[in-house]
């Protein structure tokens, strides 16, 4: 078996193995490690994360891990695995069936390769860069809507009170310009969303890598456009901008 294909073989499968871990623990009650106003931290975050880390580099000892719950290993390899073990900690914690795990991979800086698995309807997106998206194996493109007033989008408030002021501006003109507007609570899910045509578009500021890398591959292979910048205050904290790469979103941006 060639690298590249051990690579997606061992994400989708890693992915799945931590959604039965998700599935078994998400009606159960969970303990907080950390909390603040906008955020919670459960310590199944990094038993999941844990689980995720120790089969990547069961498989590729060389490896490097830079995941929500930390980093690991050889953090000078070329290849990175990008991982958010829980996108989606409130919803779960809250016992809302809407959160995913997503799992990148990066080869000198450019991501090659992503898995986003939602266990709850058991729904695994995945593309690499020579591979068009899939959702359970099925091919997958970006909505063909242009029009903002027919746009479902997806504004994220952030974790902060910048990122949330931000985000409740955007909410305002969503609401004005779009046709409706969604606050989901996962952005892996977000993003995963409009790669299958259901959103058209997805906005937040001061997101972390880790709950958009998987999705960028995944939403640019069906057609899709994502724009990431980086913080200038913030080490890697990064806003987001992405659609199905018709609509015009000045009107909510301005
Ligand atoms: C969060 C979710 C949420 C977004 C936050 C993220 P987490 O990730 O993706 O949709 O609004 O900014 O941090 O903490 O649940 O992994
Ligand atoms: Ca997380």
């Amino acid at each position: 078996m060639k690298e590249k294909e051990r690579f997606s073989e061992l994400a989708i499968s890693i992915a799945k193995t931590a959604g039965e871990l998700l599935r078994e623990e998400r009606k159960k009650e969970q303990s907080i490690q950390e909390e603040n106003q906008h955020d919670i931290k459960i310590h199944l975050d990094k038993k999941c994360q844990t689980l995720i880390e120790k089969k990547i580099l069961q498989h590729f000892p060389t490896h490097s891990i830079v995941g929500e719950e930390g980093t690991k290993e050889n953090q000078n390899s070329k290849y990175q695995w990008i991982i958010d073990p829980i996108d989606g900690t409130v919803n779960f914690y809250h016992q809302i069936p809407h959160f995913c795990i997503s799992i990148a991979l990066r080869y000198e800086e450019k991501i090659q390769l992503g898995v986003i698995y939602d266990p709850c309807i058991d729904e695994l997106w995945y593309a690499t860069l020579d591979e068009p998206s899939t959702l359970n194996g099925k091919e997958i493109k970006v909505s063909q809507r242009q029009d903002l007033d027919k746009a479902i989008l997806f504004i994220g408030c952030g974790k902060d009170g910048e990122a949330g002021e931000i985000g409740a501006t955007r909410f305002t003109k969503g609401v004005q310009f779009g046709r409706k507007v969604r606050a989901m609570g996962s952005a892996a899910l977000g993003l995963a969303y409009i790669a299958s045509g259901r959103f058209d578009a997805y906005l937040e500021e001061k997101i972390s890598l880790w709950d958009i890398a998987a999705g960028k591959i995944i939403l640019e292979q069906a057609g899709g456009r994502v724009l990431i910048t980086e913080n200038p205050k913030l080490a890697n904290t990064y806003s987001i901008i992405a659609d199905n790469g018709k609509l015009n979103l000045s009107p909510i941006l301005e």
